[in-house]
């Protein structure tokens, strides 16, 4: 075993999979970076909300999209339980989370010219190695000689469920049903897009965490990790 070695992990998966829980968990274990890449859709969602070019109401305008991107500068800087996304330097962290936002930002994602300059930027900061990172495509178009990948699923009703808790924990004025409709509605603008659709990579380890408890979860992806590094 060549505990030294740096690897690149992909997570992906459906929304609210618990797919970030895990991976910031795994990160924080083996100290690796953890990077969240559904915020960065989400950031670039909020920047277009801010400009009048996308709502829950309207389709975005993708060429005013396309046009801002260069404006729109990304980064995060590390908390002790995971990260804050910055927009601008400014910290959105909770903003990116709202419904509002989770309402606009898979039609986001499908635009052709955000994917790919999100793509680059995730590539960048992969480079060295030493990072976990999750989203829809990362085994499959970021990094897909990653050593290690894992595809995460659970029911639409387990997921919504979780999200609906996390939501009114943070004493969000959401229904159940609200959110489970927005979990439906994202799976298939995920699955169904052109670019970089949500799918399993052949070389992923599939993990349904339906019924498994986070602690069951970490512990899953901890041993998968060993077997990996034992591997190489
Ligand atoms: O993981 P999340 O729910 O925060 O992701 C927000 C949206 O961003 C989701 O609708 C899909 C999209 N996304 C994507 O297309 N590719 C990624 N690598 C990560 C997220």
């Amino acid at each position: 075993m060549n505990s030294e070695k740096k690897i690149t992990i992909a997570i992906d998966g459906y929304s609210s999979s618990g797919k970030s829980t895990m991976a910031k968990q795994l990160a924080k274990t083996i100290g690796y970076r953890y990077i969240d890449s559904g915020a960065m859709y989400r950031a670039v969602a909020l920047a277009s909300m801010r400009a009048g070019l996308v709502s829950p109401h309207k389709e975005p305008d993708v060429d005013g999209i396309t046009a801002l991107l260069p404006s729109v500068d990304i980064d995060f800087e590390v908390t002790c339980d995971g990260q804050n996304t910055l927009l601008n330097g400014e910290n959105v962290e909770a903003e990116i989370r709202s419904l509002e936002v989770s309402s606009c930002v898979s039609p986001i994602a499908t635009i052709s010219a955000v994917r790919h300059a999100l793509v680059k930027m995730q590539r960048d900061m992969g480079l060295s190695k030493g990072i976990v990172m999750d989203g829809r495509d990362i085994g499959t178009v970021v990094f897909p000689d990653a050593e290690m990948k894992v595809f995460c699923d659970a029911s639409a009703e387990k997921r919504a469920a979780r999200r609906f808790k996390e939501l009114s924990d943070k004493g969000a004025s959401v229904t159940y049903e609200e959110v489970l409709e927005n979990v439906k509605t994202r799976d298939y603008t995920d699955e169904t897009r052109d670019e970089s659709p949500l799918r399993c990579a052949p070389d992923a380890v599939r993990l349904d965490n339906s019924e498994m408890t986070i602690d069951e979860q970490n512990q899953w992806l901890l041993n998968l990790y060993n077997e990996v590094l034992a591997s190489l």
